[in-house]
C-alpha cells in the first residue's frame, strides 16, 4: 500500500488497524503488523482467518483502503549489538522482516523462522536477500528445510556463540519458552504479542496483559503500550 504518512516514521514492531469493509460490518478494524517499509510503500502479509481477513483479501489493486497507524509505542530496539537472534513462529515472522532490514550492518544476525509445514513458509527469499549471518527455516513436520522447532536451533547456536539480544514474535507457547530460556541465560529479550484486539487504540481494554513495572504487577494495553515488551516483564 502506498501510504507516505505511515511510512515516514514507522518503526519495526508497529502495526496497522485496517478497516475491512465499507458497509461497517464487521465494525472493528483488524490489526496487522508492518512487514516492510520501502519508500512510501508499506507491505503487510496476512492469513485469512475469519470474516475480516477474508474481506481484506478481496480488496482490489488500485482501491483505497482506510488504515490507522502506525500504532504501538513498544517497538523493537534498533541499535548496535554484537550478535542477535531473531526468532519468529508462523505469522509472527512477518514483523521481523523490517526489524532484520534495519539491524543489517549494526550487528551479526541469526534468523530462525518456524512454520507448521511447507505450505505456510513465507518470506524466505526476502530474508535471504537481506544477507544475514544465518537463516534457519524449520517446519514442525519436516516437510521443508529443518525438522523441528525454531527455538531448538536457536538454543544450539547460542550455546556456541552468545547473543546480546533475542527478538521474538509468534504463538504464546513459543514466546513463553523463549522467555524462560532468555531468563535462564541472562539474555535481554523483546517479544511482540499478538493479543486479540478490539479498538487498537487503548480505549476498550480488550488487549490487557499483566506486566511487571518497577517491581509491581500492572495491566498494560498491547495495542497502546506494546505490542513489543521485554519478555522478563510479561506474565504469560
Ligand atoms: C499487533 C497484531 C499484529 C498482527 N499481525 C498480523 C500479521 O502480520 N499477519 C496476520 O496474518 N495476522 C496478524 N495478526 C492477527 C490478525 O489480527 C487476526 O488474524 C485477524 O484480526 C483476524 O480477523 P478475522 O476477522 O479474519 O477473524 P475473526 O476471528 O472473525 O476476528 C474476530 C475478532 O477477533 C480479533 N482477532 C481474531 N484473531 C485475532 C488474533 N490472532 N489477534 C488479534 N486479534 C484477533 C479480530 O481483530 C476481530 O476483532 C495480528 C494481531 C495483532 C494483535
Ligand atoms: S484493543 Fe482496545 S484497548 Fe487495546
Amino acid at each position: 500500500m502506498r501510504a507516505p504518512e505511515i511510512t515516514k516514521d514507522a518503526k519495526p514492531g508497529q502495526f496497522l488497524e485496517l478497516k475491512v469493509s465499507e458497509t461497517g460490518e464487521p465494525f472493528l478494524r483488524r490489526p496487522i503488523s508492518i512487514n516492510s517499509i520501502d519508500g512510501d510503500l508499506v507491505t503487510i502479509i496476512f492469513a485469512v482467518k475469519g470474516k475480516g481477513t477474508e474481506l481484506l483479501s478481496k480488496v482490489e489493486v488500485g482501491k483505497k483502503i482506510d488504515i490507522m497507524g502506525p500504532l504501538g509505542k513498544g517497538v523493537f530496539e534498533v541499535q548496535e549489538y554484537n550478535n542477535v537472534a531473531i526468532i519468529g513462529g508462523g505469522l509472527g515472522s512477518y514483523p521481523l522482516y523490517e526489524l532484520t532490514k534495519r539491524l543489517k550492518g549494526k550487528t551479526s544476525i541469526n534468523v530462525y523462522l518456524g512454520f507448521r509445514d511447507k505450505s505456510v513458509v513465507t518470506c524466505e527469499k526476502e530474508f535471504e536477500e537481506i544477507g544475514v549471518n544465518k537463516l534457519v527455516i524449520a517446519t514442525d513436520d519436516g516437510s521443508y528445510k529443518e525438522k523441528g522447532f525454531a527455538i531448538d536451533f536457536m538454543k544450539k547456536d547460542i550455546e556456541e556463540h552468545m547473543v546480546d539480544r533475542i527478538f521474538a514474535c509468534g504463538p504464546t507457547p513459543m514466546l513463553r519458552a523463549i522467555k524462560k530460556y532468555a531468563e535462564e541465560n541472562n539474555i535481554p529479550c523483546q517479544v511482540s504479542l499478538e493479543e486479540r484486539m478490539g479498538c487498537g487504540i487503548g480505549a476498550c481494554l480488550g488487549c490487557a496483559v499483566k506486566v511487571k513495572e518497577d517491581g509491581n504487577e500492572v495491566y498494560k494495553h498491547v495495542c497502546k503500550d506494546g505490542p513489543v515488551f521485554f519478555a522478563k516483564d510479561v506474565d504469560f
